[in-house]
């Protein structure tokens, strides 16, 4: 029976998605849209909906045979995969194994510098306020999560980065930094949104060079030919 893919129910920056004929299930769908610094910085990423997609599907598929659960249900074709409908935690986690980014900004450490064991943070989904970073104390003062799903929800990232660290160095990847949301479905906290070279920084083993939306953040040019590397080492 084909899917019935109903009611938008969302538009993100990256995704839209779509409500089916089950309650408990959406569509996500991968748009090549591309922003950066809180939508200051607008553009496409030509097939960059297909390689977040797939990419997505590898890593979700992985973690679950590892016993993370996720909103995964099926991929439906290049741009769209059916999840499980969850309400977003309005926290965004990031977790670091080298630093890079806002860290190095932020504290002024450099680049490239190993983090054992792995650094995570917690920045408030917010665009109004730019997603600042917030402490435990004050995801309690807003109430963004409950201390024990905010437990389970670190307990979680770090089952991920074991996970994925090594699979990426399997293919001559450094997973340097990513960032993961969470949502409820059933009561149950799970694995949701993407995982991708949207949201995680993959340098090259070699090179160093950077394989993600830093070449689009920082104009560093072969954008596309970064995603499709990224397909290719990680989809095969
Ligand atoms: P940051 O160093 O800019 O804080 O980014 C940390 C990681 O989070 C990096 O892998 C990129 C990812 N990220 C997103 O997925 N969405 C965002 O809005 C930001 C700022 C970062």
């Amino acid at each position: 029976m084909a899917l019935m893919k109903g009611a938008m129910l969302y538009e993100g920056k990256a995704k839209k998605i779509f409500e089916t004929a089950d309650q408990g299930q959406v569509i996500q769908y991968f748009k090549d849209d591309a922003t950066a610094f809180n939508a200051q910085k607008k553009g496409t990423i030509v097939e960059k909906g297909v390689v977040n997609n797939k990419v997505s599907e590898k890593l979700f598929r992985l973690l679950e045979a590892g016993g993370v659960p996720t909103h995964f249900v099926e991929r439906l074709n290049d741009r769209e995969m059916l999840t499980k409908k969850v309400t977003i935690v309005p926290i965004e986690v990031v977790v670091r194994n080298v630093v890079a980014g806002s860290l190095a900004k932020r504290l002024g450490l450099k680049e490239g510098v190993a983090i054992a064991p792995p650094l995570i943070e917690f920045y408030y989904k917010n665009d109004a306020l730019g997603d600042p970073l917030v402490t435990e104390e004050h995801i309690r003062l807003m109430n963004l999560a409950e201390p024990a799903t905010l437990a389970q929800i670190k307990d979680l990232a770090l089952r991920i980065d074991k996970l994925l660290v090594p699979f990426f160095q399997e293919r001559q990847m450094i997973l340097v930094d990513f960032k993961l949301e969470f949502g409820r479905h059933k009561g149950r906290v799970i694995l949701a949104d993407e995982i991708s070279p949207d949201t995680c920084r993959f340098w090259d083993q070699k090179t160093k060079e950077s394989m993600d939306k830093d070449r689009f953040r920082k104009d560093l040019g072969k954008i596309e030919e970064a995603y499709q590397e990224v397909l290719k080492r990680v989809c095969g």
